[in-house]
């Protein structure tokens, strides 16, 4: 306990993605200092008690023979100084605990008044098994700018997010930012958020929803101010096209790495390593691939269609109009895929687009498309390859 407030969290191995333990933003302080005065308050409860069990438990042991057989002593019944003393210190640890958890419940409900008017708002959707997110700032045509499962935010601005959901309860939780809170059918929830510095923070749905629960993840993205309306305007241009040359073929196709089932999917880039920086990662993914194959993804591009991906994806300003599954139009510029189980990588994209049934069990994508009881599209590894290659390609 007294090694738990002390600094060395990596000692304990304390330090992981999905700490409670490192606070990066004022509502995860607020819950993180509640739980450390929850664990002192309880910690002198501990020692006292302690200490007079460990007193009677010596002095009054049998020290012999006679001691074991000797009648009990005269039993007491009740002092009343003791019991009030009892009653009063029990009832001052609830108070003072009580205290802060009811300035904690008020002030982690909304945002603070005097911040509320720059208030940042977001809608957060829960899906079996990924989140969608819907921004204020609207595409051409009016329409909400969205995306998936990884929610880029103004660091040192406080974030409301509205949470919905479109089938079962989930839970929406970044735990270095705040705690979690319920995503519900047929009721509006909410909860604010904010991350003092730019970083990249992993997020987790925390109530059981079936199957590929305990792979429903998202990332939380805080860019400084300037970055993150650069990130907005972006976001609202359509697809990135690729231009190939007329009558160019494909060069040689990358061979299309195999997988074992249930395989890890993330590289050391994101290891738990104080060193590595995700957030550089990030920025890097932002980037075209200095080397592209216009021919491969133009014909990633048509397959795109022929394989009936655009039935239930978008990519604005190429294809897709339906958009109830996750939104592709910056794909490419995404660190994750499949609700955040995978580093997204052209490898583990064609992964995910050939065997979905292999990396998450139960997902629509192979329910709908690929099951015995679905369209049964088959995905060839030369075309996974392609496809990959289109999706790479929409920074
Ligand atoms: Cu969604 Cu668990």
């Amino acid at each position: 306990m007294i090694l738990l407030t002390g600094c060395d969290l990596n000692f304990w191995k304390m330090q992981g993605h999905q700490t409670t333990m490192v606070a990066s933003g004022p509502v995860a302080a607020s819950q993180l200092s509640l739980f450390y005065v929850t664990c002192w308050v309880t910690f002198v409860i501990f020692v006292i008690v302690g200490a007079v069990l460990a007193y009677a438990t010596v002095k009054f042991k049998a020290r012999s023979d006679a001691d074991e057989h000797a009648e009990p002593p005269a039993q007491g019944h009740g002092n009343p100084m003791v019991e009030i003393a009892l009653i009063a210190a029990s009832v001052f640890s609830l108070v003072i605990i009580a205290v802060p958890t009811l300035r904690g419940i008020w002030y982690t409900h909304d945002v603070p008044e005097a911040q509320a008017a720059n208030a940042y708002n977001i809608t957060a959707t829960g899906y079996q098994w990924w989140f969608k997110f819907e921004y204020p700032e609207k595409i051409d045509g009016g329409a909400a700018l969205v995306s998936g499962n990884e929610l880029v935010i103004p660091a040192g601005r406080p974030v409301r997010i509205q949470l919905r959901t479109t089938d079962v309860i989930h839970s929406f939780w970044v735990p270095k930012l705040a705690g979690k809170v319920d995503m519900i059918p047929n009721r509006g929830n909410f909860l604010w958020l904010q991350a003092d510095e730019p970083g990249y923070f992993w997020g987790q749905c925390a109530e059981y929803c079936g199957d590929s629960h305990a792979v429903m993840r998202f990332r939380v993205v805080a860019l400084a101010p300037i970055e993150f309306a650069a990130w907005v305007a972006h976001q609202k241009e359509p697809a990135r096209s690729v231009a190939a040359a007329a009558g160019a073929t494909a060069g040689p196709r990358p061979q299309l790495a195999t997988f074992k089932k249930n395989e890890y999917g993330f590289s050391e880039k994101w290891s738990d390593d104080p060193s590595v920086n995700p957030l550089k990662n990030w920025l890097d993914q932002q980037k075209p691939a200095a080397t592209e194959d216009a021919a491969l993804i133009a014909e990633g591009k048509a397959l795109f269609t022929t394989k009936t991906c655009l039935a239930c994806h978008s990519v604005r300003g190429h294809t897709g109009a339906f958009g109830w599954a996750p939104d592709l139009t910056h794909i490419g510029a995404r660190t994750t895929i499949a609700g955040g189980l995978l580093e997204n990588t052209p490898a583990q994209l064609a992964r995910w687009i050939s065997h979905p049934e292999q990396v998450k069990p139960g997902n629509k994508m192979w329910a709908l498309g690929y099951s015995d009881t679905g369209m049964k599209i088959k995905v060839s590894d030369t075309e996974a390859v392609a496809l990959a290659a289109y999706l790479t390609s929409l920074k």
